[in-house]
C-alpha cells in the first residue's frame, strides 16, 4: 500500500503529517511512502532525511497524488486540488468534513474513501490513533507559555533580596485534555491553580495534578453521553455564569478550555466578568476555532481590553510543530495499520468500530459498506 504526504505549509501551519522516523516503520510495515518536497521543512525534517527514511520525494502534489493509494492530510484539500485528483482513493486527514460539503461532493463525485480522524471514538483502542487528543495536550502546555508570555508577572512565588514576589493565580476551566496538561503545566511553573468541570469526575483529576477544584455545583450531573460533558440550558448557564464570577475575578491567569462535543463552545465568560478582573491580567481562550468560551475573543487575535489581555488562540499546535508531527506520525501510522491487520489490502470492515465511527465516505458513497 503506498501512502502519501504532502507540503501543507500555509499560513501557521508547520506540521508535517509523517516524520522520516514515521515513514521508516511504515516502511518496516511493508508500505511505500510518497512525500512532496519540502513537507517537513517547518518542523525541521529535510528532504534528505526523508530519502534516508525510505521515502521518495516528489516535487509536485500531483506526482504524490498520482502515485499512492493513501493520502494523509493535516486538512480538508480544496475543492480545486480535488478536482485536479484522479478518482477512487483514499483520503485520511483531520478534515472537518461537516465545514465543507461542497468538497465532501467532489470526493463523492470522484469515488474516494474518507476517514475523518476527528471523529474517532475516545476508547481504549484508539487512544494511539487519538489526534485530537495528542493536539490538545500540546495546546493545554503552549496555552500557559503563551500566558506566562504575555504576563507582566512571574509564575512562581520567588524570595529575592528585593522582596517576596506572590505566586500567579490560574483558574483553568474545563479539566479535558487541553484544561488537565494546561494544569499540570501551570503547576510545574509554580502557580497557584485552581480547576474546574461540570463533570464531577475530573474533580479527582484535578486534585492528582495538585489544584484545587472549585467547589460549585449543577442541580443535575454535567456528565452527557460517552463520558463527556453535556450541553447546559440557558438557565443552568446563566447559574454557572454567577457562581464562576468570584474565581474569575482573583484569577491571574484565566485558562478556557470547555467544550461540548459537536456544539459551539459554552459561553462562560462574560464581558462583566471580564471587567471584574485585575489589570495585568490574562485570559487564553483556547475555545476559539468552535466560537470561544469568552463572548468577547476573536479568533486568532490578541487583544488588550481595559487592561486584560485577552488571547484566542488558533492551531496552537503548529508553534510546536518537532512534537505535533511526531504525535500526529504516531497516530496516523496506528490508524493504517488498522487496514493492515485485515489481510494485508486496503478493505473497510464495518465492524471495526473505529473504522466505522471514522468513515465518511467509502467508494464513493456516503455509506461504509464492507468490502
Ligand atoms: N486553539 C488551539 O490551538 C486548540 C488546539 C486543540 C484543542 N483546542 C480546543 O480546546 C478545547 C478543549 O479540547 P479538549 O480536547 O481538551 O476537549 P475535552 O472534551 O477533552 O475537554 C473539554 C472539557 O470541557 C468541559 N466542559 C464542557 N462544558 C463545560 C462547562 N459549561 N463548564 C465547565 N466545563 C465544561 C468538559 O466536561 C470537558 O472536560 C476545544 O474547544 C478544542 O477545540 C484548541
Amino acid at each position: 500500500m503506498k501512502i502519501g504526504i504532502f507540503n501543507e505549509r500555509e499560513g501557521m501551519e508547520r506540521r508535517v503529517a509523517l516524520t522520516p522516523e514515521g515513514v521508516k516503520r511504515l516502511i518496516s510495515q511493508g508500505f511505500a511512502v510518497y512525500v512532496e518536497k519540502g513537507s517537513g521543512e517547518g518542523a525541521f525534517f529535510s528532504d534528505a532525511s526523508y530519502r534516508e527514511a525510505g521515502a521518495e520525494v516528489v516535487p509536485t502534489p500531483q506526482a504524490v497524488v498520482s502515485s499512492v493509494d493513501v493520502l494523509l492530510r493535516l486538512r480538508m484539500p480544496t475543492l480545486d486540488e480535488v478536482n485536479a485528483w484522479p478518482e477512487g482513493k483514499v483520503l485520511v486527514g483531520l478534515l472537518q468534513v461537516w465545514r465543507y460539503p461542497d468538497i465532501l461532493q467532489a470526493l463523492e463525485r470522484k469515488k474516494w474513501a474518507v476517514f475523518a480522524l476527528e471523529r474517532l471514538p475516545r476508547i481504549t483502542r484508539a487512544q494511539s490513533m487519538d489526534v485530537l487528543s495528542s493536539m490538545a495536550a500540546l495546546a493545554g502546555y503552549k496555552a500557559v507559555i503563551l500566558a506566562a508570555d504575555h504576563f507582566g508577572r512571574v509564575f512562581p512565588m520567588l524570595t529575592t533580596a528585593a522582596g517576596t514576589l506572590a505566586p500567579a493565580r490560574v483558574l483553568v476551566i474545563g479539566a479535558g485534555v487541553a484544561g488537565l496538561q494546561a494544569i499540570a503545566t501551570a503547576r510545574r511553573l509554580g502557580a497557584q491553580v485552581e480547576g474546574y468541570d461540570i463533570r464531577p469526575a475530573a474533580k479527582e483529576q484535578v486534585e492528582s495534578l495538585g489544584a484545587k477544584f472549585l467547589p460549585l455545583t449543577l442541580d443535575g450531573s454535567g456528565e452527557g453521553q460517552g463520558g463527556y460533558a453535556r450541553e447546559l440550558t440557558p438557565e443552568e448557564q446563566a447559574k454557572q455564569r454567577e457562581a464562576l464570577m468570584a474565581y474569575v475575578a482573583r484569577a491571574d491567569i484565566l485558562i478556557t478550555t470547555a467544550a461540548v462535543p459537536g456544539k459551539p463552545a459554552p459561553k462562560l465568560i462574560t464581558q462583566e466578568m471580564r471587567r471584574k478582573m485585575k489589570a495585568g491580567s490574562v485570559i487564553i481562550d483556547l475555545a476559539a476555532e468552535t466560537g470561544g468560551n469568552c463572548e468577547e475573543s476573536r479568533p486568532g487575535e490578541v487583544q488588550e481590553i481595559e487592561g486584560v489581555t485577552l488571547i484566542a488562540p488558533l492551531n496552537l499546535p503548529a508553534q510546536l510543530p518537532i512534537h505535533a508531527s511526531q504525535m500526529l506520525s504516531r497516530n496516523f501510522l496506528e490508524f493504517l495499520l488498522l487496514f493492515r491487520r485485515k489481510e494485508g489490502s486496503l478493505t473497510l470492515h464495518v465492524e471495526d468500530e473505529i473504522l466505522r465511527a471514522t468513515c465518511v465516505l467509502w467508494q464513493g458513497e456516503p455509506t461504509p459498506q464492507s468490502a
